[in-house]
């Protein structure tokens, strides 16, 4: 059979081979982070705790967002999708697995790190704001700060593995601006947990899509079956 580039899955055999000598290359340098000229800890561990970590902040999100749902399950309009718009959407990354799996490695990396960051600041928002909602469960309030905690601390460690195999880690790299919402000082409690809930939703959405590029990452460079 003649392959022709005219067909789909010609393409996308394409996008494999050249996918997988990206990760050959990667795989196959010897990486070691120093710290005072001490090897503290390889690349290949890492990307292993980058992956596992988000992985666990992706559950603990989804967690805390579940029990949000329940626990304010009877606010009018608490589901409505039209009142929810996250400050992350405008970010050019890969929508899922199928996308991250055909992304080069350091935009796979910068995308990561681009969420994280951009994370920061609504963390701190939340984290300062959510416990004045009336009757809101300590369980929340600690699964929050918890996963603030986490999501600072996978931020820095991507960060460090750019800045150790990206030529150009450091260079300026954009973040989507973030103003404390209005909505949060709202007098109308409803208001308030609506808002609460849509930032929740959209922080499930982007710990997710960071949990699939960190462990397409992760298993690529691990060089573990089935990635
Ligand atoms: C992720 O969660 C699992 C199961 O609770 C735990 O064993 C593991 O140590 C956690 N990983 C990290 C990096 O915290």
């Amino acid at each position: 059979m003649q392959l022709s580039l005219t067909q789909p899955s010609s393409w996308i055999l394409l996008l494999l081979v050249t996918n997988l000598f990206l990760w050959k290359n990667v795989a196959s340098v010897p990486f070691c982070a120093m710290r005072n000229v001490r090897c503290f800890m390889f690349l290949e561990d890492m990307f292993d705790l980058a992956g596992s970590m988000s992985h666990n902040i992706s559950i603990e999100v989804s967690e805390m967002f579940t029990e949000f749902e329940k626990h304010y399950a009877k606010v009018p309009g608490l589901k409505d999708k039209s009142l929810t718009r996250c400050h992350t959407t405008s970010l050019p990354i890969p929508e899922n697995k199928e996308q991250a799996k055909h992304t080069h490695y350091g935009a796979l990396l910068k995308s990561a790190h681009m969420v994280l960051k951009a994370w920061k600041s609504p963390l701190n928002d939340l984290v300062r704001q959510i416990s004045t909602l009336k009757n809101i469960p300590d369980t929340i309030i600690s699964k929050a700060t918890d996963i603030k905690l986490k999501i600072n601390s996978v931020e820095q460690g991507v960060n460090s593995i750019i800045n150790r195999m990206l030529q150009n880690g450091d260079e300026e790299r954009n973040y989507p601006a973030w103003s404390s919402l209005p909505i949060f000082k709202s007098n109308d409690e409803d208001a308030s947990i609506r808002s609460f809930y849509g930032m929740i939703s959209c922080l499930d959405n982007d710990c997710k899509k960071v949990d699939i590029y960190l462990n397409v990452l992760k298993c690529y460079v691990l060089q573990m079956d089935n990635c």
